[in-house]
C-alpha cells in the first residue's frame, strides 16, 4: 500500500470520504438534489415515502411499487410491547433524542441477523426503521407524561399518522402536507456529521439498527440537528419584533453563534430554508398568526445585514422550528422529527456503503512524546 502525503484538515473539511450518487449540494448556488432531482420538485410533487424510496433504491417508484412500500410500512408501524415497556423505564426528564437513540438500538435486539448480502433483509430493515421510528418518537412523548402511547392508525398516511399519534387527533390536510414536506427536506444532505457517523458504523458491517442509533446520537448535538430547538428558544426569548435588533446585536457583540444561521457548505440561503419559510407563512396564514413568523423574518434581515458578507444565511433549522411549532410539535421533539426524516438518508448511505465497503480507518498526526520516563504512583505530584 502506498502512503499518501496528507494534510491535516480539522473536521475533515473538504476531504472526500466516499463516492456517492445519493445527493448533491452546490453551496455557492444554493442547489440541493436527491438522486439528481432538484429538492424543489420533490418537495412540490412527491411524498416523503416516495423520496425515501428514491434515496434508498436510486429510482422513483412506480405507482404500484410505492403502494406496496407504503403498505409494508403501514403494516410495521407498531412496536413490540417490550420496547414500549423499556421506554416506560426511561426517566421522564430525559431528552427525547436520547430515548430515540436507545430505542433504535433496542430494535436490533429483536431483528438483528446481519444478513447484509440479502436484499430481503435490507428491505425489511428499511421498512422497520422507517415504520417504527415515528411510533417510538410519539410513544416517548406520551410515556414521559405518564400516559399510554397512542396506537398508529392504518387509515392515515405516514405524516398524518405521526401527527395523529403525537396529538391524538387526525390532522388537517395542510398540517399533514406541511409535515410531509418537512420530512422530504430533511431526508438527506450528503456527508454531514450524522451521515458520516452512520457510514463509519455501517463500515464495520454491524446491523442497521446500530447504524441508525449511532447517527441519532450524532444528530442530537446543537451544532447539527439540535439547532432548531435553540432557534425557537431564541424567538421565544425575543418575544417582539422591536426587540430583534438589540437582541441580535448583543449576541454579535458577544461573538455568540446565532442558531439557525451559517452552514459548512451553503454560503447563500439554504434552499430548504426558502421552502420552509413559505410553508411557515402558509401555516401561519391558515391557523392564525402570532408574532413568531414576523420575529423570524426580522432576525433573518438583521443577521444577514451583519453577517451576509461572510456567507452566513438561514440554514434548514431556522424556519423548521416555526413550522413544527405550528404543527403542535414540542420544542424538544424538533430534532427527533428531523431524525424521522433523516433515517431515509442514513439508510441510503448504509446501503451504498455496503456496495463498496471498506472499514473506515483514518490516521492521525501524533503530537505526544516518546519513550517517556514512568513515574511510580507514590512519586507523582
Ligand atoms: N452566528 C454568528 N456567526 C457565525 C455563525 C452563526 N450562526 N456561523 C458561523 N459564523 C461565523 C464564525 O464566527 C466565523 O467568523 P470568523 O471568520 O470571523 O471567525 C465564520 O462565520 C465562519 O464560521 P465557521 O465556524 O468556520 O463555520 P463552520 O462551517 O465551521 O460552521 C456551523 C458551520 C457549525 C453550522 C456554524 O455556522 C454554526 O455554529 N451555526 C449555528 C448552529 C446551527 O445553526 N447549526 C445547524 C447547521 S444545519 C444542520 O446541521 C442541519
Amino acid at each position: 500500500m502506498t502512503t499518501l502525503a496528507c494534510e491535516y484538515r480539522p473536521g475533515l473539511e473538504g476531504v472526500p470520504v466516499t463516492q456517492s450518487s445519493i445527493s448533491f449540494v452546490d453551496g455557492q448556488r444554493g442547489i440541493l438534489e436527491y438522486r439528481g432531482i432538484p429538492i424543489e420538485k420533490l418537495a412540490a410533487k412527491s411524498s416523503f415515502l416516495e423520496v425515501a424510496y428514491l434515496l434508498i433504491w436510486g429510482v422513483l417508484p412506480t405507482a404500484s411499487e410505492l403502494q406496496a412500500f407504503e403498505h409494508e410500512i403501514t403494516y410495521h408501524r407498531r412496536v413490540k410491547y417490550r420496547i414500549r415497556d423499556m421506554m416506560k423505564c426511561f426517566p421522564e426528564s430525559g431528552h427525547p433524542m436520547d430515548a430515540l437513540q436507545a430505542s433504535a438500538a433496542a430494535l436490533g435486539l429483536f431483528y438483528s441477523r446481519r444478513a447484509l448480502d440479502d436484499p430481503a433483509y435490507i428491505r425489511a430493515a428499511v421498512v422497520r426503521l422507517l415504520a417504527k421510528i415515528p411510533t417510538m418518537v410519539a410513544a416517548f412523548q406520551h410515556i414521559r407524561k405518564g400516559n399510554d402511547p397512542v396506537q398508529p392508525r392504518d387509515d392515515q398516511n405516514y405524516a398524518a399518522n405521526f401527527l395523529y399519534m403525537l396529538r391524538e387527533r387526525v390532522p388537517h390536510s395542510l398540517e399533514a402536507r406541511a409535515l410531509d414536506v418537512c420530512l422530504t427536506l430533511h431526508a438527506e444532505h450528503t456527508i454531514n456529521a450524522s451521515t458520516f457517523a452512520a457510514m463509519v458504523t455501517a463500515s464495520t458491517l454491524t446491523d442497521p439498527y446500530g447504524v441508525v442509533a449511532s447517527a441519532v446520537g450524532t444528530l442530537a448535538g446543537p451544532l447539527h440537528g439540535g439547532a432548531n430547538e435553540d432557534v425557537m428558544q431564541m424567538i421565544e426569548q425575543i418575544g417582539a419584533v422591536a426587540q430583534v435588533e438589540p437582541y441580535v446585536e448583543k449576541l454579535l457583540e458577544q461573538k455568540a453563534r446565532i442558531p439557525g444561521f451559517g452552514h459548512r457548505v451553503y454560503k447563500v440561503k439554504d434552499p430548504r430554508a426558502t421552502i420552509l419559510q413559505d410553508l411557515a407563512k402558509e401555516l401561519f396564514a391558515e391557523f392564525g398568526a402570532d408574532d413568531y413568523y414576523d420575529i423570524a423574518v426580522e432576525i433573518e434581515r438583521v443577521v444577514v445585514r451583519h453577517l451576509g458578507h461572510k456567507g452566513i444565511y438561514p440554514n434548514v433549522d431556522f424556519y423548521s422550528g416555526l413550522v413544527y411549532r405550528k404543527l403542535g410539535v414540542p420544542n424538544d421533539l424538533f430534532t427527533p422529527v428531523f431524525a424521522i426524516a433523516r433515517v431515509a438518508g442514513w439508510l441510503a448511505h448504509w446501503k451504498e456503503q455496503l456496495n463498496h465497503n471498506r472499514i473506515f480507518r483514518p490516521t492521525q498526526i501524533y503530537i505526544g512524546g516518546h519513550d517517556l520516563a514512568y513515574t511510580d504512583i507514590e512519586e507523582r505530584v
